[in-house]
């Protein structure tokens, strides 16, 4: 049986991931591909209980390497659960989010350490990567201003202008460090533009 591939949609609040993930499944799943949807933080039950100890707003203050541990927890429950044994059987995983969140997040707009995140990579992933990861990328204002649509705000969406700048720096970083496993999507142009565009490389990766 030959391993599903995984794929991960990747970028700041409201660029598009979840309309596009929707789309990216369809499109697999027009074509007979057997595909599990997830998304991080969260996942699987455990997973999911540490998204809402991640997201909700408190008064106590998180600490930055708390916050890291508990992303890689979920990740790490993630994985054993759900990704890998799918990935085995030949279904595709695609997630909303994965490990370029944490090196976005916690690193970029947190400033924790690459060496650091690497390590819990390591440690959590071994060598499991993404096959491919669609980042998409939008003015920081207008993509908040789309997110806010959709009502409350958490932990993450109510940080400065200027963490969602240095998070998407650190997106736009990796995608042009590693041109073979991202693409970075503009995500500034209309639905159907940004779709033709993922349109034309998922054919590539299936070709
Ligand atoms: N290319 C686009 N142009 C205009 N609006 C978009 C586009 N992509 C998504 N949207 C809208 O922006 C909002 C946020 O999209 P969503 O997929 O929830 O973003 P995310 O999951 O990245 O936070 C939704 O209302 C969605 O319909
Ligand atoms: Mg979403």
């Amino acid at each position: 049986m030959q391993r599903g591939k995984f794929l991960t949609i990747e970028g700041t609040e409201g660029v598009g991931k979840s309309t596009n993930l929707t789309f990216v499944r369809d499109w697999l799943v027009a074509r007979g591909i057997e595909v599990i949807v997830t998304r991080e933080p969260g996942g699987t039950p455990l997973a999911e209980e540490v998204r809402s100890l991640l997201l909700s707003k408190r008064d106590e203050p998180v600490d930055e390497t708390a916050e890291l541990l508990l992303v890689f927890a979920a990740r790490a429950q993630h994985l054993t659960q759900l990704i890998k044994p799918a990935l085995a059987r030949g279904a595709w995983v695609l997630s909303d989010r994965f490990t370029d969140a944490t090196y976005a997040y916690q690193g970029g707009g947190r400033g924790l350490s690459k060496a650091t995140i690497n390590q819990l990579e390591q440690l959590v992933q071994g060598d499991l990567r993404p096959d491919l990861t669609l980042i998409l990328d939008i003015d920081v204002e207008l993509g908040l201003n789309r997110a806010r649509q959709r009502g409350e705000l958490d932990r993450f969406e109510s940080e400065t202008i200027g963490f969602f700048e240095r998070v998407r720096a650190a997106y736009r970083q990796r995608a042009e460090s590693s041109p073979l496993r991202y693409a970075l999507v503009d995500a500034g142009k209309t639905l159907p533009e940004v779709q033709a565009e993922i349109d034309s490389l998922l054919s590539k990766l299936l070709a």
